[in-house]
């Protein structure tokens, strides 16, 4: 479902307004796409409850932001959210400083809806009912000309990977495993491994020495891992290769061979891998624990990594146009 996240100072004034009021506006449409709508505030205390006088004007309107709790803006709720809606230039500047891979998808309420004069939308905080109705009737009227436009934010179709995943750490992960004939005895190494440690993991097989074709494995895990039914993938064959070409023919999915700690280290903090290929033959099991180890405690770093790793989901789409840029010539 994509987000729409909505931001102000404190979140308890307009973010929240626009926030209830959106949901409500959206509950009418039939056709539209649903739309997980939030709020967050960039100074904002956690937990605070829209201000009383929000309330008010809200409950006059039939909507009830009573279970509204204020949120201090993050860089994983930018990252996340598929358009981010800010109340002023200088909350927009804000976002746009912590995150500035992410800039396409940040605009001002008053920009989205189409105005080009006064960009900011001003602050009620502290003052008498009368404001806040007018704040409330001049959000209205500016999320009515949002609305038309929310869909072109809505993600990409294709990119089926789930977006929690960067943010899940080890325990908390649910990892498919799979391996071939040649990776048997270490495949049950690191199950044994992921069982001590407390891990949810799936084994997807071979679960006999027989021999196999390991396309047949790297698909199965693949797939959970691009549904998001799994979060992370291993899988083993006797060098890694034959897994890791076949687990990257699955669309959302980046698989990365490694044998070593720093390649491990690197494919999830510059490369966002959601797939772990190590080939059996390749390396012992002392070492092959410690590349598990550090792959699935390692977060993706986002920033300057975000925008690579969005141009390979271009090339995989078919729709990366090149770069002029960087070239020798
Ligand atoms: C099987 O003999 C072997 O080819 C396979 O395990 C793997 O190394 C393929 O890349």
């Amino acid at each position: 479902m994509p987000k729409i996240l909505f931001v102000c100072t404190g979140n308890t004034c307009r973010s929240p307004m626009a926030e209830f009021l959106l949901r409500q506006m959206l509950e009418g449409g039939e056709a539209r796409e649903q739309w997980e709508v939030s709020s967050a505030g960039i100074s904002a205390i956690g937990g605070n409850k829209a201000s009383p006088q929000a309330i008010k004007v809200l409950q006059e309107e039939g909507v009830d932001p009573g279970s509204h709790q204020s949120r201090p803006l993050g860089l994983k709720m930018i990252e996340q959210a598929d358009l981010i809606v800010t109340m002023t230039v200088d909350h927009k500047t804000v976002v746009e400083t912590l995150a500035p891979w992410e800039k396409g998808k940040i605009f001002t309420l008053k920009e989205l809806a189409g105005e080009t004069a006064e960009l900011d939308l001003a602050d009620p905080f502290g003052q008498s009912k009368e404001v806040y109705r007018r704040t409330r009737d001049e959000i209205k009227l500016l999320l009515q000309g949002v609305i038309g436009k929310m869909n072109q934010f809505a993600s990409k179709e294709g990119n089926l990977v789930s977006e929690e995943n960067n943010y899940k750490r080890g325990d908390q992960l649910k990892i498919a495993i799979a391996c071939d004939h040649a990776g048997l005895t270490l495949k049950k190494e690191l199950i044994a491994y992921l069982e001590r440690k407390g891990h949810y993991y799936q084994d997807v097989g071979t679960c006999s020495e027989q021999s196999v074709d390991y396309p047949d494995f790297a698909f199965q895990v693949a797939s959970t891992v691009a549904t998001g039914e799994n979060d992370r993938g291993i899988v083993i064959c006797g060098t890694g290769i034959g897994m890791s070409i076949a687990a990257n023919k699955v669309k959302g999915i980046r698989a990365a061979l490694c044998h070593d700690v720093f390649s491990a280290k690197a494919s999830r903090q510059h490369n966002d891998s959601n797939i772990l290929a190590i080939g059996s033959r390749v390396i012992g099991p002392g070492l092959a624990l410690e590349i598990v180890q550090t792959w699935l405690s390692e977060d993706f770093l986002g920033d300057r990594h975000k925008r690579r790793i969005n141009k390979i989901d271009l090339i995989e789409r078919g729709e990366y146009q090149g770069n002029e840029e960087g070239n020798c010539n």
